[in-house]
């Protein structure tokens, strides 16, 4: 009932030749696979060059921040009517390293969670616990807060668009993967968050999983019944690794 979405967070990696290069590879790949949403965020500089090389594909392209005033006076920000204008259908939300380096909280988030539904956009919003959270036996509490705070005040229909991604922060880019079971147990807790705020909408909300997701831990982490995809970094940056993640179920 719920499609799954494989999603590659690109960070700050390729130029704009290699990101062409690779979507174009890509496209031949997974051109028959028709069961699954497949999403590339590549940096700000990418999106145009990569919406127009993705044309005519199964491959949607999103950007992976945005901003959420509409235009004026934001030196080196970018609205979400920009993020739409360069052919994106998703832009990523709130990402631990967004939160890590750059200062977001769940306020920003949640203008930001704002301004891309009000631009058609489809927010894909990042929770996940550090380490130390997890350690101190706080993980429920923290993702409940992220989740409450970060995509609150939504009407029916904007919260049935929004895609959650639960990212523990110790398993982004480490090769420490949350287990199946730990990764279920917290997207479970998400789902029933999400059932409080908005109802049944919930069971048709696609929760990804992030955090060193690789060909062959996927098909583990896609057995359980509230991971509905991934947000991948370092193993979406390969055509050939991104093929296998994408086609999970083979
Ligand atoms: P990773 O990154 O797959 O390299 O761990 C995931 C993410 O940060 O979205």
């Amino acid at each position: 009932m719920r499609r799954p979405l494989m999603a590659g967070n690109w960070k700050m990696h390729k130029t704009i030749a290699e990101a062409v290069a690779m979507v174009n590879e890509l496209k031949g790949k997974i051109a028959d696979v028709k069961d699954v949403d497949v999403l590339i965020c590549p940096t700000f500089t990418s999106l145009y060059s990569l919406s127009n090389e993705a044309k005519g594909s199964n491959i949607k392209i999103g950007a992976q921040n945005l901003f959420w005033e509409p235009k004026g006076a934001f030196t080196g920000e970018i609205s979400a009517n920009m993020i739409v204008d360069a052919g994106c259908s998703y832009v990523i939300i709130g990402h631990s390293e967004r939160r890590q380096y750059f200062g977001e909280t769940d306020e920003t988030v949640n203008k930001k969670t704002k301004a891309a539904l009000n631009a058609g956009l489809i927010p894909i919003v990042c929770v996940g616990e550090t380490l130390n959270e997890r350690e101190m036996n706080v993980t429920f509490k923290v993702i409940e807060k992220q989740v409450r705070d970060g995509i609150k005040g939504l009407t029916s229909d904007e919260a049935s668009k929004i895609v959650i991604a639960y990212e523990p922060v110790w398993a982004i880019g480490t090769g420490k993967t949350a287990s199946p079971e730990q990764a279920q147990e917290v997207h479970e807790f998400i789902r029933k968050v999400y059932s409080e705020m908005y109802g049944s909408i919930s069971e048709g909300t696609r929760i990804l999983y992030g955090g060193s997701v690789k060909p062959d831990n996927v098909a583990e982490l896609m057995k359980k019944t509230d991971i509905d995809g991934g947000l991948v970094g370092g193993a979406s940056l390969e055509a050939s690794s991104f093929e296998k993640l994408v086609k999970f179920s083979k």
